[in-house]
């Protein structure tokens, strides 16, 4: 069944979502590599998210971001776990519908404040809770323009992941 499978899975949507857990048993599932953006960025900057977020801001960031996503482009037999603000821009939008087959997890805002209490390592966290809220229905089109939606409110990591692997290997390819 893997051979079918897409070249490339992306895993986007907002913070909390599921992204880095689902992509690490999907990961195991099909023997592809796991690559967590967040922590390619930190690898290659040597410097921690909330470290960047402070020093060289999130313009910056966003930046690294793309960096990191587009050298990607083209190695196969990945799952990309993306940081919750990487469909926001344009560019990293073709990229998830160009070259990679890509999944949007999606979690309501409610289980996000759920999953998400007392984490500490997201800088967009300490922002009022209105202005979250604000980011995270500014960003629910962009996921949906370039991902295929899951649901993740009530479902099992194990169940999601299942369901991942039999829409991709039906699909067969980006
Ligand atoms: C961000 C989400 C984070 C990380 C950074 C910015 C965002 O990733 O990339 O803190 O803009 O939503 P996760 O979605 O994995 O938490």
């Amino acid at each position: 069944m893997c051979e079918k499978l897409p070249p490339r899975i992306s895993l986007i949507g907002f913070m909390g979502s599921g992204k880095s857990s689902i992509g690490r048993l999907l990961a195991g599932k099909t023997a592809y590599t796991f690559i967590d953006l967040d922590e390619l960025i930190e690898e290659r900057t040597g410097k921690s998210i909330p470290e960047i977020f402070a020093r060289d801001g999130e313009e910056l960031f966003r930046e690294y971001e793309s960096e990191a996503l587009y050298s990607l482009s083209d190695t196969a037999k990945l799952i990309i776990a993306a940081g919750g603000g990487a469909a926001v821009q344009p560019a990293n939008r073709k990229f998830f519908l160009n070259q990679s087959y890509t999944i949007y997890l999606k979690v309501s805002f409610k289980e996000f404040l759920k999953r998400t209490r007392g984490r500490t390592n997201r800088p967009l966290l300490k922002k009022p809770l209105a202005d979250i809220e604000t980011l995270y229905l500014d960003r629910l089109p962009l996921y949906r323009q370039v991902g295929r939606e899951i649901v993740t409110d009530g479902r099992s990591l194990e169940e999601i992941t299942r369901e991942i692997i039999s829409r991709a290997a039906r699909d067969g390819s980006l």
